[in-house]
């Protein structure tokens, strides 16, 4: 997955593009590369491994390159290592077509020596050249302009792409193509941009077409136009963004990831407010009831009656958004008692699927364009199965092709780590799990409505937890040189401490490792020596004692004790050595809570090995590649 930006307006373009990818480099910042064209002349190329800095002071902020038409990438390698022969943008050989990619050609092999049959020779390993030659080969055999072209290469290629190229004979305009990878096109008074997501041209305009699978554009000065693939011209909505590009930078914070940390509150209690309402009711005593909250979920289309027809749930999702549904299985589970599995989206759609029609599949996405998700989403859908998607990111890929969708309001998520959308997430599935209880007669009135009271309550105690950050600063920099880290729990709290490993391993590299608290003596307890961290997750009452002990006995082989768990535990201070506490809340929630301090650990330890939090190494946001 890469970030992809072009500009074509009054301005001069590589400053711009620049700008953009810098708000894009979330997806990719091992190389960086933008391809100017002054009016008729040949595009100049100008590409830099490594950061997105050094190609900016390789242009000194993008003044030496002279030019108001430009295309622009920052890259994470799929095909080929990071190097600049590498970085896009990529070129015919004589500069006829040059264009930047993002996405994978899985045919590229196969395209490749159609071309060296043909004529052609390559020099980078990149499927991304293919494409582009591919392109040149269509442009100069059949004669009839870039959509044409385009719209015959999209016929030959496999795989996902969000492709914008230039044409030597077409000046001053930018073409674009589109499947299974993001992309949206801005325009303004006389300015068109195009970048693969909304942060890139906020500061510039806020209204958008979101480019549809298989649809091609032309970008001229303040103007798209959109093609099918018979090369017919289609309609487009324009829809305007809501939210400001404030939403998308620091704010004053040093780090997105503790930015984003501290929005949980907002985000939580938006995510709620969107689907709580409020009724005034009759009790059976003939009383009056103002202003009862209720779920509707109506809004999203999931009636009464289709929750009462699920016989069983599907949860489908990668990396933390698995967490949630590790976690949502135990809640949807105990409240609503529908049968729940969850499964990675990598293993959902290679496995001989037992789906029954009356089934529902969820694919809980932040970015609602992994590649994994997307697959699984749409294998259901061949199966005829009800999906409903949990994303974050309006008019992503999975949100256009689920049946219904479930938008989690966190606002953008920038740090590659996930904070605000995993609890977005983690609440959108209660909010799921209470509404399917209901229907199902399993969870009476007044239950419900205490727990939707106490899903209100959530953003202050999540705020409460914030404010004692420091205590855990200190504790992180004791263990900044850690070599393993273990987190253990049961039930609930076990796949809290996934969340919790992840959110450490992935942006410190400190290797650690969350295990089932009661599985540790069946092997992993050898790997505790002197002084290992093991952490502890103790929120559940009926699981405290065993997980417990489960802790003291890693402790009597030398680990170090610690533990979060809620207030009021006090007597886990006499046999741990650090105690983490969060507020109560009802158990099915305590995960909002207890991951909290789990972020900051993560965050805290890799500060103070002075990493990069936001852009940890060898990731990227989202992951578009299978
Ligand atoms: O955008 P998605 O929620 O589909 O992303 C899924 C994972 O790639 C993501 O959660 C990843 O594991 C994060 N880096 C975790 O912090």
């Amino acid at each position: 997955m890469c970030g992809i930006v072009g500009f074509v307006g009054h301005h001069q373009a590589a400053p711009i593009l620049l700008d953009g990818l810098s708000k894009l480099e979330y997806r990719g910042y091992d190389s960086a590369g933008l391809a100017v064209r002054d009016g008729e002349a040949d595009p100049v190329l100008v590409k830099a491994k490594g950061r997105l800095q050094i190609l900016s002071d390789k242009t000194d902020g993008g003044k030496t390159v002279v030019g108001s038409c430009g295309v622009g990438h920052t890259r994470w390698a799929t095909h080929g290592e990071p190097s600049e022969n590498n970085a896009h943008p990529h070129c015919s050989d004589d500069h006829n077509v040059v264009g930047v990619h993002n996405g994978i050609i899985e045919n590229y092999q196969e395209l490749k020596e159609k071309l060296v049959r043909n004529g052609y020779s390559f020099y980078s390993d990149t499927d991304t050249e293919v494409a582009i030659k591919m392109v040149d080969y269509y442009y100069k055999k059949y004669k009839m302009g870039p959509i044409d072209a385009l719209a015959k290469t999209m016929v030959r290629v496999r795989g996902s792409y969000a492709l914008a190229v230039m044409f030597k004979e077409y000046p001053g305009e930018i073409y674009a193509a589109r499947k299974d990878s993001p992309m949206i096109i801005g325009v303004t008074n006389g300015e068109s941009y195009l970048a693969s997501d909304v942060p890139a041209v906020l500061k510039y305009t806020r209204d958008v077409y979101y480019i549809g699978n298989l649809e091609m554009a032309r970008l001229t000065e303040g103007k798209a136009e959109f093609y099918d693939l018979n090369g017919d011209q289609i309609e487009k909505p324009l829809v305007e963004i809501k939210w400001d590009a404030e939403a998308a930078e620091k704010g004053g914070y040093e780090h997105f990831m503790m930015k984003e940390i501290h929005e949980q509150p907002k985000a939580v209690l938006d995510t709620i407010n969107s689907m709580i309402r409020y009724k005034d009711e009759v009790g059976e005593d003939g009383t009056k009831i103002s202003g009862k909250a209720f779920i509707d979920l109506a809004s999203i289309g999931i009636t009464d009656e289709i929750i009462r027809g699920i016989h069983q749930i599907h949860i489908v999702a990668c990396g933390s958004a698995y967490h949630v549904g590790m976690a949502a299985q135990y809640v949807i589970e105990d409240l609503a008692r529908i049968p729940v599995r969850v499964e990675l989206g990598s293993e959902f759609r290679y496995r001989s699927l037992l789906l029954d029609p009356n089934d529902l599949v969820v694919v809980i996405s932040q970015s609602g364009e992994t590649a994994d998700s997307l697959a699984a989403l749409r294998e259901a859908k061949d199966k005829g199965v009800r999906t409903l998607a949990i994303v974050n990111v309006v008019g992503s890929s999975i949100a256009r092709e689920a049946d219904h969708v479930f938008y989690t309001l966190a606002g953008p998520e920038i740090a590659v780590a996930t904070t605000k959308g995993y609890l977005t997430q983690l609440v959108a599935c209660y909010i799921l799990g209470i509404q399917c209880g209901i229907v199902k007669g399993q969870i009476p009135d007044d239950k419900a409505a205490e727990l939707i009271q106490e899903l209100n309550t959530l953003p202050g105690k999540i705020s409460k937890i914030l404010d004692d950050k420091e205590r855990i600063q200190w504790f992180a920099a004791k263990f900044a040189s850690a070599r393993d880290i273990f987190f253990i729990g049961r039930g609930l709290d076990y796949a809290i401490c996934m969340e919790g490993s992840l959110k450490m391993k992935e942006i410190s590299y400190v290797h650690s490792e969350a295990y089932a608290a009661g599985e540790l003596k069946h092997g992993t307890i050898s790997l505790i020596e002197e002084g290992t961290l093991v952490i502890g997750v103790l929120t559940q009452k009926a699981l405290f004692e065993k997980t417990m002990s489960n802790l003291v006995e890693t402790g009597s082989r030398g680990a170090y004790l610690a533990n979060v768990t809620t207030y009021g535990n006090y007597s886990v201070e006499d046999s741990t050595d650090f105690t983490i506490y969060v507020p109560k809340t009802d158990e099915h929630f305590a995960a909002t809570l207890a991951v909290i301090p789990l972020q900051l650990l993560g965050y805290y330890v890799a500060c103070a090995r002075g990493l990069d939090v936001d852009k940890p190494r060898n990731l990227a946001k989202s992951v578009t590649v299978e």
